[in-house]
């Protein structure tokens, strides 16, 4: 009988990614906690190995450093029992686009995008070549909904789904299924970071139920799961739009409108 797969959360010393790490112990998986602050992710890994009996690891890293992202990387090509990584680590940036620095959204592409590319390409060809294992990724409704402002904070989370569901069809065909979590807001300390008051924000969902329920779709291995979406028929009928449009992008020729009355 298979053991349970070691799981590798990245961003896991609060918020989501540690709510992650309690699930996944609870189940009985041992873990791999990746954050900037390793005394942070000692305490969680203290108490979930204590309150599980799960072996946890921790491995500090700034995902943004190469070399140390390195360490991350060097960890999942090595470690053959991680079969499941949530890439999760992510921030935001405070202020519209116009008072964002250049180095600012370079640091925020690195973390948001860069960073999970990475740790998937250093891990999905050996899951694939295992014919097993899981990628979870977080992106962000934020990520469909440019009219809300957050530029490259929304840009980044957009890339995280197309990314997961594109791989969600090349390697799910290889065993290695792949879920995009999209979250709206979700109480963390993710807010103070952007400057926002979440107090402010309506409809902010607690951490425990996001991931409670973002867990129910990894079981149901869906590709794409929005938890506070109330009408799934809703998300449905905009791939299905999406989708329609497939076999009417391959033209030789542009369209009459681009055409005529020049
Ligand atoms: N909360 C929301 O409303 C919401 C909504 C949609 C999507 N999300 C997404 O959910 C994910 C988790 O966010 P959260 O709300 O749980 O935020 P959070 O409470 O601020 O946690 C972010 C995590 O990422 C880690 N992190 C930040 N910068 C890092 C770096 N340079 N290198 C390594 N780790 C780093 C932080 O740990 P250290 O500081 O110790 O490094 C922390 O563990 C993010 O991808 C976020 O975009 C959140």
């Amino acid at each position: 009988m298979r053991t349970k797969d070691k799981v590798l959360i990245t961003g896991a010393s609060t918020g989501i990614g540690a709510l992650y790490a309690d699930r996944f112990a609870k189940r009985g998986h041992d873990l791999v906690l990746v954050a900037r602050d390793g005394a942070k992710l000692a305490t969680l890994a203290d108490r979930l190995s204590r309150e599980t009996g799960v072996t946890v690891e921790v491995l500090a890293a700034d995902l943004t450093n190469a070399i140390e992202r390195g360490k991350v990387e060097d960890k999942l090509a090595q470690d053959k029992a991680i079969a499941i990584l949530v890439n999760n680590a992510g921030t935001i940036l405070p202020g519209e686009f116009l008072e964002q620095t250049p180095n600012d959204v370079e640091r925020l592409i690195a973390l948001n995008v860069t960073a999970p590319t990475r740790l998937t390409a250093v891990v999905a060809p050996r899951l694939a070549a295992q014919g097993h294992g899981a990628i979870i990724n977080i992106a962000s409704i934020l990520g469909l909904t440019p009219e809300f402002g957050y530029a490259v904070y929304g840009a980044t989370k957009a890339f995280v789904t197309f990314f997961s569901q594109s791989l969600n069809k090349t390697l799910g065909d290889k065993g290695v299924y792949v879920q995009a979590v999209l979250p709206a807001a979700t109480r963390t300390e993710i807010w103070d970071k952007g400057g926002i008051d979440v107090n402010t924000v309506p409809g902010v969902m607690a951490v425990e139920d996001l991931v409670d329920a973002a867990l129910v779709g990894f079981d149901r291995h869906e590709a794409v799961t929005i938890p506070p979406l109330q009408n799934e028929s809703e998300w449905l009928s905009y791939d299905a739009a999406r989708k329609a449009m497939l076999g009417s992008f391959q033209q030789a020729k542009p369209a009459p409108r681009y055409t005529e009355n020049k």
